[in-house]
């Protein structure tokens, strides 16, 4: 068998499938981020190419919307010289009735090479990952609420492009981080790597019941949970998987845990702001903020090109 009891690595323990953080170790966490270090400066030059991908056949399949993470796929697939092929859910053989895994089938048999995924199903990656060939790798692309491992790897790069060293942060995680697979992914990343004080922000309607558990530090006062800390990374509601009330409105929740520039000044003076996107500006975060010098918003959305050319060279390797 090729796949060991951790179904993300090979029996060499190296990284096969992309499915989540959790249960990554370290050194691999850090392979990633140090790798797509080299690729940055390939995105910078005129012609942002290399042969590494070439002859590979990379499918994009997204079942649920994407602006950023479909398209800096299909960049850095290209950058790494493979073809791309974006399957549009919409017109595909899926409105017949084929199931995900049926459609799979037929895409491998067309000889791919990697499957990036994302679906509203939680798992949904795993289990095309359990049904592919042994020479066919899947990335999990975000997956109901459960995990976005890219997302994640993104802004740790993020955070060390400007903060440098993991072991000496404070980071606060706002908003909705029961609904957000980005946390999950994110609260995995930071304690893997070594940060020693992870909090998360948010009302405790829209808080995990056991997320202390996972070695964070809970606050349901934001200016409390905000103060002194280096890193400040804003969560969007996530009303499409809200069934239910969870709050009284967005206006009240934005009173409360949107971050404006009197709230991001209780962080301290050098504190960086990200956000996974999209924002919803004036419910978790005010234009002042996202627009203003401590947002590294968009620099996220850059990065995420030279880790997802990383994730598929690895892969690839492997
Ligand atoms: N951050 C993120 O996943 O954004 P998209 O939904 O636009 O891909």
């Amino acid at each position: 068998m090729f796949l060991t009891s951790n179904p993300q690595l090979n029996k060499n323990g190296e990284l096969h499938h992309l499915l989540s953080i959790e249960g990554l170790p370290g050194e691999i966490l850090l392979q990633i981020l140090d790798t797509a270090e080299s690729f940055v400066g390939v995105t910078q030059r005129e012609v942002k190419k290399v042969p590494l991908l070439r002859g590979k056949a990379i499918f994009n399949l997204f079942f649920e919307p994407s602006t950023r993470t479909r398209t800096t796929f299909e960049i850095a697939a290209k950058r790494l010289s493979a073809d791309v092929i974006n399957l549009a859910i919409n017109v595909s053989s899926q409105s017949k009735g084929e199931s995900v895994l049926d459609t799979v089938a037929n895409l491998a048999a067309m000889q791919a090479d990697m499957f990036i995924v994302r679906h509203s199903q939680s798992g949904a990656p795993h289990l095309i990952a359990r049904h592919v060939g042994e020479d066919i790798h899947v990335v999990n692309a975000g997956d109901g609420r459960h995990s976005h491992p890219t997302q994640g790897l993104l802004d740790m790069f993020t955070i060390r492009h400007y903060k440098h060293d993991f072991h000496q942060l404070k980071v606060a995680i706002v908003g909705d981080i029961l609904h957000s697979r980005v946390a999950r992914s994110q609260i995995h990343a930071l304690t893997t790597l070594g940060v020693p004080e992870v909090r998360v922000i948010g009302p405790k309607t829209l808080l995990p019941t056991n997320v202390d558990n996972m070695g964070v530090h809970v606050y349901h006062d934001m200016a409390k949970g905000l103060k002194d800390v280096d890193v400040v990374m804003m969560l969007r509601l996530q009303n499409e998987r809200m069934q239910g009330s969870f709050l009284p409105s967005p206006q009240e929740f934005f009173k409360f845990y949107g971050l404006t520039a009197e709230k991001l000044a209780l962080a301290k003076p050098d504190a960086i702001v990200l956000h996974p996107g999209p924002m919803n500006r004036g419910v978790e975060i005010d234009s002042t903020v996202a627009d203003g010098n401590q947002s590294v918003i968009l620099p996220q959305v850059t990065f995420g090109i030279a880790i997802r050319m990383a994730v598929m060279s690895i892969l690839a390797g492997n």
